[in-house]
């Protein structure tokens, strides 16, 4: 039906109905009703790094939450909104052009170019297309990395390095982790992917979605999402979602499986999903923060300091765990077990 072209190709050739194999089963269906209690996701401000009462926030939002906002993060807004340029541009490229980055004909596995989740393993179809960029070195993203995007998207890549240290140097000094350096480093922030989303417009975004529930695979994610909306995080204690509103400037910050693990449990990496929307394109620019695929996770000895904890996870290689992830669809059930 679509082969080659995406979600945007179809929504491009003047469809009125959502084609069957997207149709999401009711309970997956994101039905949006104004009143969505359960709080809201913290907006933190990040302009006074010596602040005690900052790294509070942070660490509480990471316990009770897994996500939060930032504003004042110090990223320029220009590298983020050079990087949403980027992101239009390529996916305004001819099919013929962004093909060149699918999984049949890219010249290597670190340049993605693809549709929906796994929609080999999937039995509904999700309404996103994505360019997925592993990271690797300068060199090899000037090399690999489409012409439409790569100098916006290894900017913003650079210029995300120093807050994403900051926030995981916070977060850790609550485990009794003081220092990220070494085999600490690698763990936490030794490999890094960057997703550019595109979600067309929708005929029937009710019968949908747009991504559904996951957690993530990484140790934190950093998002940046534009001024559309459509983001929804599960707040496990009242079994409801709740959405992450559009602040301009600012980046949606999660806990990944892979921080859930090293922290014991401490930090929550949370399910969270996309909506479908029929009246607006959205994109998102995702950064990934993992560990390396060659390391092996499992909570840091540190947390046990105190004594009278026991680990809940086990030692398991970073590579299996993201390779059963991308193994089965967004299915609702939590990666993270793999770990137990
Ligand atoms: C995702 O979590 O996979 C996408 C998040 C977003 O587009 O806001
Ligand atoms: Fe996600």
């Amino acid at each position: 039906l679509n082969k080659g072209f995406g979600v945007k190709g179809l929504s491009e050739s003047g469809i009125t109905c959502l084609p069957n194999q997207y149709i999401q089963p009711l309970e997956e269906r994101i039905t949006v009703s104004e009143a969505m209690p359960g709080g809201s996701i913290p907006i933190i401000d990040m302009s006074n790094w010596d602040d005690l009462k900052m790294e509070e926030l942070i660490c509480d939002a990471a316990e009770k939450w897994g996500f939060f906002q930032i504003v004042n993060h110090g990223v320029p807004i220009q590298v983020l909104e050079k990087v949403q340029e980027a992101t239009h541009r390529f996916f305004g490229l001819p099919a013929e052009e962004k093909n060149k980055y699918s999984k049949e004909n890219s010249v290597s596995n670190n340049v993605r170019y693809g549709t929906s989740f796994t929609p080999q393993a999937e039995n509904a179809l999700e309404w996103k297309d994505y360019l997925s960029l592993f990271y690797v070195s300068d060199d090899e993203a000037s090399a690999l990395w489409p012409a439409a995007c790569k100098d916006e998207a290894l900017e913003y890549m650079k210029k995300t390095e120093l807050v994403i240290k900051r926030l995981l140097g916070v977060l850790m000094r609550r485990l009794n982790v003081t220092e990220i350096a070494g085999e600490k480093e690698n763990l936490l922030i030794g490999s890094k992917r960057i997703n550019l989303n595109y979600y067309p417009i929708c005929p029937n975004p009710e019968l949908t979605v747009g991504v559904g529930r996951h957690s993530d695979v990484s140790t934190l994610t950093i998002l940046l999402q534009d001024e559309i909306g459509g983001l929804y995080v599960r707040v496990e204690e009242s079994d409801n979602w709740i959405h992450v509103p559009p602040v301009k400037g600012s980046l949606v910050i999660n806990v990944g499986d892979a921080l859930q693990i090293m922290s014991n449990g401490r930090y929550k990496s949370v399910e969270h999903r996309v909506a479908a929307n029929g009246k607006s394109e959205r994109i998102s620019v995702p950064i990934f923060v993992n560990p390396r695929p060659e390391d092996m996770i499992c909570p840091f000895p540190e947390v046990f300091a105190a004594g009278g904890e026991e680990a809940i996870y086990k030692k398991v290689l970073y590579s299996d765990y993201v390779k059963h992830f991308f193994r089965k669809a967004h299915d609702g059930k939590r990666t993270v077990d793999f770990a137990k």
